[in-house]
């Protein structure tokens, strides 16, 4: 946070249930006070079933906005004014703007996070020459369907335990989207440019997915969203089988990009660490 606030100070924030474990604060107060703003950037908790009502209380722009994360995050389209394609498209709003004339916007910042850390930690891939594999299907897999269809992927094929809400989330997006079965999962990884862990298997330091990742061409980026811990084990099984990797921390950082540029109108100054920062936070440094 800003040493400096004043009457006039632009406050955004991060809303969700539970929030302590958020890392938004501490990376976008770090670009606060690296760019001498006028400025805060703090975290909220609403009782869930007032998540509504909160919102609805901000219009007119009590505060600039808002970063939405679990749970409330398809609430939060369904509770703007506006919305963009992305948002639209992916189901769900990370980033919610109160305008001045009363208006809410609602905006998603996930894919665009997925698609900054694949260019920052697999430079000069081509998402556009190979189709995807995705394994899961919950809200962080609908959310990079949409980034990647509108980056170009040829064909985004959808892998997950229960297969009815595979079929039911290609059905959503149309034919470059297909659902597989778990069984198939050798045919699709030996043709495959990148694959992408987008369920919560890893998390806290458990197995991850099984697929066999051996099967995959040499050159294919494998990408995992789980990023505590910050080497999960499906990432882990990449890397020794030489792949190029990118990590969920990466995202999760490249997300909060646009949001602060929505929230304080300027790019967030290049010397911050923010990477550094957040590693010493998960005690990974
Ligand atoms: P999120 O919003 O983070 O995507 P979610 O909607 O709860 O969270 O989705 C979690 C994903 O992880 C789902 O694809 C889920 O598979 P199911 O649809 O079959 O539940 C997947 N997942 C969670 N635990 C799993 C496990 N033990 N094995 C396989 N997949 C698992």
């Amino acid at each position: 946070m800003s040493s400096t606030i004043t009457g006039a100070a632009i406050i955004a924030g991060v809303c969700g249930a539970p929030i302590k474990h958020s890392m938004s604060p501490l990376i976008h107060d770090a670009w606060i006070a690296a760019a001498g703003l006028d400025a805060a950037y703090v975290p909220f908790a609403p009782a869930e079933d007032r998540f509504e009502a909160f919102v609805d209380g901000l219009r007119g722009g009590a505060i600039r906005g808002l970063n939405v994360t679990i749970p409330f995050k398809e609430r939060a389209l369904a509770a703007a004014d506006t919305a963009s394609d992305l948002a639209r498209m992916a189901g769900a709003a990370n980033l919610l703007i109160f305008e001045a004339d009363g208006t809410i916007r609602a905006d998603n910042t996930d894919g665009p996070g997925l698609l900054g850390a694949l260019a920052a930690q697999a430079s000069g891939f081509d998402i556009a020459a190979a189709p995807v594999t995705i394994l899961g299907a919950g809200g962080a897999a609908r959310g990079a369907v949409a980034a990647l269809l509108l980056a170009g992927a040829p064909q985004v094929r959808i892998v997950n335990r229960t297969p009815a809400r595979a079929e039911e989330l290609a059905a959503a997006f149309g034919a470059r989207v297909v659902a597989a079965d778990e069984a198939a999962l050798p045919g699709l990884l030996s043709d495959t440019g990148l694959v992408i862990n987008a369920t919560s298997l890893g998390l806290g330091g458990g197995a991850g997915p099984a697929a066999p990742l051996e099967l995959t061409p040499a050159g294919a980026v494998v990408m995992d969203m789980v990023y505590r811990p910050l080497r999960p084990e499906f990432l882990r099984r990449a890397e020794a089988l030489g792949r190029r990797t990118v990590d969920g921390l990466e995202m999760l950082l490249r997300q909060a990009v646009p949001s602060f540029e929505a929230f304080y109108g300027q790019a967030p100054p290049a010397s911050v660490d923010v990477r550094a920062l957040a590693l010493r936070h998960l005690g990974e440094a």
